[in-house]
């Protein structure tokens, strides 16, 4: 029986804003690491609030989206290119679900992440949803890439 072959993807991880200042870079670039994922750039910087209103285009007119720009702009986040074996829906699976409370146990967010008296947005990280959505965010992040 053949398994599921050779099926390298690339993704856009951020450590967000809540993830850099409580020092948890090394611990989520660990976590990437150790499942076998290969860093291909990376890079410390405050996005723009342009490259953001790109970046979430799908949310613009929700009721989180402002508040959303505002936090994600508000200090450095680490943005890095992730590479590997359907590293997409694997580092989806190991940020764990969007809300820091309900995120399973063993995840990202499910280990580190707190929600209480903050709001949603504060989850520590961004993976990119589906190979499309992967394409489009790493060329808005990494142009030259
Ligand atoms: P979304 O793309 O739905 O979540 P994910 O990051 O898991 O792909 O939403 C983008 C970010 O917007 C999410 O990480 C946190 C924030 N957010 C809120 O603040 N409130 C909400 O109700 C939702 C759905 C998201
Ligand atoms: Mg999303």
């Amino acid at each position: 029986q053949e398994g599921p072959g050779e099926q390298v993807e690339r993704t856009l991880v951020l450590v967000k804003p809540d993830g850099v200042a409580r020092g948890l870079v090394g611990e989520v670039l660990r976590r990437v690491e150790a499942k076998g994922y290969r860093l291909v750039a990376l890079d410390l910087r405050t996005p723009t609030r342009d490259l953001l209103s790109r970046h979430y285009a799908e949310h613009e007119g929700k009721p989180f989206y402002e508040p959303l720009v505002a936090f994600m702009s508000s200090g450095p986040v680490v943005a890095a290119v992730v590479e590997g074996q359907r590293c997409v829906e694997g580092f989806r699976s190991l940020a764990g679900a969007t809300e820091p409370t309900t995120a399973a146990p063993g995840t990202i967010r499910g280990d580190l992440g707190r929600d209480w008296g903050l709001a949603v947005q504060q989850n520590l990280v961004h993976g990119s949803d589906s190979p499309g959505s992967a394409d489009r965010e790493l060329a808005l992040w990494f142009p030259s890439l």
